[in-house]
């Protein structure tokens, strides 16, 4: 399968190298328009052609599928190309912006029977698909909440603001492990540095059953914490992505009702063991690049299909409308 990537960025980058890694593709093409960006991409890849022209790819017959991993204001039009050019399609989260281009894709991609897909990293990440496995199990009883911290100093984007570069994570990881859309969606951001950018922001979801969803996301904070908690009625997990080996704990705790002191709702605490499950260290990276590669040639869809792109994108613009009214419950 011969491939081709747009953007040869930090993103494009890791990209790259994992295209290259898996023995059913072959990275024919690096596009990028920046010079400096050809540059460090030929002295890597000398085997590939640099160039800056999208059209070379496009009209290039010998070309199965194209990664795109630009600025994401640039996503909708490169992939409308690329799938109107007969090129199976893998798009950079968030996939697009607006639902209509996201429904206009799909359109193509359906007409030209092409794969379309979305890179959401983390559904591949073995600490991700492990804590899926210990919900699904009932292991840790009914969730009642998550609560996601990403921040760091982050890089400023000009064509988003920080839900849409880093929630965009939070939430693909929520729905894979939740499988349904919260009810309701309020958010609350601030523009500190550039206008209409906000560049910090606070998310709420609510679920039935009481179960709520918090996730903060910074580009302002001097530390860097990649952190998930979730709490189950049974027991509760803390992902902590930052940690160099033991990423994900499982805590054997909850909180009871004592019983006997039902008029004066005091409660227990259960404090049990701490473990430490085993899970798949495999570059996530790696297995989302074999799933693109799977789907196209057996014609299935991949785990961060289209329908996975359009529920984030979904919680994104109501997240987006709430902030513009000061926080309000936006229905989904
Ligand atoms: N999945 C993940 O974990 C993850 C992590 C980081 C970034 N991303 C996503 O990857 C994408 C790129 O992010 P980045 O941090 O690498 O950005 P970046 O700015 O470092 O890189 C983007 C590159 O695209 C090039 N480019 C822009 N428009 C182009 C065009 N029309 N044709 C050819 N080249 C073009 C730029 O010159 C630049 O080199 C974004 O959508 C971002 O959200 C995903």
């Amino acid at each position: 399968m011969n491939v081709a990537l747009i953007g040869y960025g930090y993103w494009g980058i890791n990209l790259a190298r994992n295209v290259v890694q898996n023995s059913k593709m072959t990275l024919k093409y690096i596009v990028d328009t920046n010079k400096s960006r050809i540059d460090l991409a030929q002295k890597t890849y000398s085997g590939v052609s640099v160039i800056a022209e999208f059209d070379v790819v496009l009209k290039d017959p010998n070309i199965d599928a194209i990664i795109i991993a630009t600025n994401p204001a640039s996503h909708y039009e490169l992939a409308k190309k690329s799938l109107q050019n007969g090129k199976h399609t893998l798009v950079e989260k968030p996939m697009v912006t607006e639902m209509t281009q996201a429904e206009d894709l799909h359109e193509i991609a359906e007409k030209n029977k092409l794969t379309l897909m979305v890179d959401h990293t983390f559904m591949y990440n073995g600490v991700v698909r492990k804590m899926k496995q210990i919900i699904d199990s009932d292991d840790i009883g009914d969730v009642k909440y998550i609560d996601a911290t990403r921040i760091n100093l982050g890089i400023f984007q000009n064509d988003i603001n920080v839900l849409w570069d880093l929630a965009t994570h939070d939430l693909s990881i929520v729905h894979f492990l939740m499988g349904s859309l919260p009810n309701t969606v309020s958010a609350i951001g601030k523009c500190h540095i550039k206008p209409n950018i906000e560049n910090i922001a606070y998310l709420i979801l609510q679920y039935d059953n009481d179960v709520i969803v918090h996730i903060h996301s910074s580009w302002m904070s001097p530390v860097k914490i990649r952190k998930m908690l979730i709490g189950g009625d049974k027991k509760m997990i803390v992902y902590d992505d930052i940690e160099p080996t033991e990423k994900l704990k499982i805590y054997d705790s909850s909180i009871i009702l004592n019983n006997e002191n039902r008029e004066q709702l005091l409660v227990d605490y259960r404090i049990g063991d701490v473990f430490v499950p085993k899970y798949n260290t495999q570059e996530p990276l790696a297995l989302m690049i074999q799933d693109f590669e799977q789907s196209i040639i057996t014609n299935r869809k991949p785990l961060s299909d289209l329908q996975s792109s359009i529920n984030v994108i979904k919680i994104l613009k109501a997240a987006q409308a709430s902030i513009l009214h000061k926080g309000r419950e936006i229905q989904l």
